[in-house]
């Protein structure tokens, strides 16, 4: 990550990273007239980010957009981000950004897309790391140190849930996802406990062994905790995350090409989940915080689990496994009847579910769903909002539930050949009794190429989202 500190005066020759809401306080800047002039023609013909190259320094000025809030931050993000790129082009290891207006939550998205942006996958490669940005002084007196800090922290969660996501299944087992939840917790203070197979065998989760099966690694069910004196909420928040560390289908198996090649990704709620939770306990947001993310991987296999399967799941409820494919909500199930003991305030899912939530609203925004009251949903959305983790809700209405009846078992695993988004949402919904919503990342959470500040490959989407939520819920009191 980034390291990003707060400065105070701009120092000569160092690279500028500039956001202003009026071209006018570009006099503020100590710049020849020509230069100036330069980037004020940029700014007249609307570019997002103006550049000014004098004699190998860069100067790079961001005006505000026009529109509501959340418009004019994600644009400094974006441009804060494109800034971010230049610098990488020119090898810079460090910059500095001024603030020339002053509304804090405008320069800290600047900052914000520029670290975010600024992330790289290189674990793989053995060639060393070239020089790239490293550090950003931020010259900005309406920006406080902790609000910077906190950035920084977020951030950081972000680049670490990437990481996760990237990481593929040849080094990511589930047993050592379990490692690295151990690792955060110990490093940001909340507590972890790692169900291994023996143990899950006796809780009775008959999906998240179903779908491991097949499977030559064993599965882990991981238990996390943020658990603050003074938390602001008697029942907890309680965060599950889909934890599939490579999805081939099972032997409902993928049709290779293409299909299979980014499926270390399914783990991307448990990567959600995690960053969220480990957000949350750095910063010592005063909510209690419950993180559940049951873990393997699903493959074909001479014990693996077949289409025509009856598996009786950790809730006592028996399914009808029609779609070796649909694994994800089987281990999701267990995982939220394993949560009914924390009797939670919300109890949230996190999964890269279904091809029909992409389908249906593509790499733009993730879909959610859920039966928890409509306070608890807008204080989401307005976390989607202001974090520009969009959302779209999906109605959730009884008749897509009734898909799921099964001639055998008490369900199926997968409903009809629409909304296949909401029938998988339905399916989870019957193994929690507690105020429910479930969020569909399978657009979000790892793209085939570039988007502004998400890069190519896993996103980190949700960390972001769910600090906020849990952000916002500390401050509701
Ligand atoms: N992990 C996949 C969903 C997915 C697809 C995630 C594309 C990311 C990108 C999930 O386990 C799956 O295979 N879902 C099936 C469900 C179907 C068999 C009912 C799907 O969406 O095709
Ligand atoms: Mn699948
Ligand atoms: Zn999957």
């Amino acid at each position: 990550m980034l390291q990003l500190s707060k400065s105070n005066r701009a120092a000569g020759a160092k690279d500028l990273l500039v956001i202003l809401s009026d071209p006018a306080a570009l006099r503020g800047l100590d710049l020849v007239r020509n230069d100036r002039q330069y980037l004020l023609e940029q700014l007249k013909e609307d570019r997002p980010v103006a550049v000014c190259d004098i004699s190998g320094r860069l100067v790079m000025v961001h005006l505000v957009a026009k529109g509501d809030r959340e418009h004019r931050q994600e644009m400094a993000r974006r441009a804060g981000n494109a800034m971010a790129l230049r610098l990488g082009d020119a090898k810079r290891e460090e910059a500095q950004v001024v603030s020339l207006q002053d509304d804090a939550r405008l320069t800290l998205a600047l900052v914000e897309g520029a670290a975010l942006g600024a992330y790289t996958f290189r674990r793989h490669k053995t060639e060393k790391q070239p020089r790239s940005l490293g550090k950003l002084g931020v010259v900005a007196p309406e920006v406080n140190a902790g609000g910077l800090q906190e950035l920084a922290d977020v951030c950081e969660c972000v680049y670490t849930v990437r990481d996760l996501v990237n990481e593929p299944a040849s080094h990511l087992s589930a047993v050592q996802l379990g490692e690295e939840a151990q690792r955060l917790g110990k490093e940001a203070g909340f507590s972890v406990k790692v169900l291994n197979k023996k143990q899950i065998e006796a809780e009775g989760m008959g999906g998240l062994l179903a779908v491991n099966q097949g499977s030559i690694d064993p599965p882990v069910f991981i238990i996390m905790e943020w658990k603050p004196k003074g938390a602001v909420n008697k029942q907890p928040v309680v965060l599950v995350g889909k934890g599939v560390v490579y999805d081939t289908g099972g032997l409902s198996l993928k049709p290779t090409p293409n299909s299979m090649d980014a499926m270390k990704c399914d783990m991307a709620g448990a990567g959600a989940v995690i960053g969220a939770i480990t957000a949350a306990a750095k910063r010592k947001l005063p909510v209690h915080v419950v993180a559940l993310v049951p873990s393997t991987d699903n493959r074909p296999g001479g014990r693996a689990f077949a289409p025509g399967d009856v598996l009786k799941m950790h809730s006592g409820l028996t399914v009808e496994n029609l779609n070796s494919d649909a694994e994800g909500r089987l281990i999701l199930a267990d995982a939220l009847s394993y949560g009914e003991r924390y009797d939670a305030e919300t109890i949230f899912t996190a999964a890269t579910l279904t091809g029909a939530a992409s389908r249906a609203i593509g790499t733009h925004g993730s879909v959610v769903m859920g039966t928890a009251p409509r306070e608890r949903f807008a204080m989401l959305h307005e976390a989607a909002a202001e974090t520009f983790e969009r959302l779209a809700q999906m109605p959730f209405w009884e008749e897509y539930g009734e898909e799921l009846k099964s001639d055998i078992a008490d369900l199926k695993n997968i409903g009809g050949p629409y909304a296949g988004q909401i029938t998988a949402g339905k399916f989870l919904a019957r193994f929690t009794t507690r105020p429910y919503i479930h969020i569909d990342i399978a657009g979000t959470a790892f793209l085939d190429r570039r988007d502004h500040y998400r890069p190519k490959g896993g996103t980190g989407v949700g960390v972001r989202l769910l600090y906020n939520y849990l952000k916002r819920r500390a401050a509701a009191q």
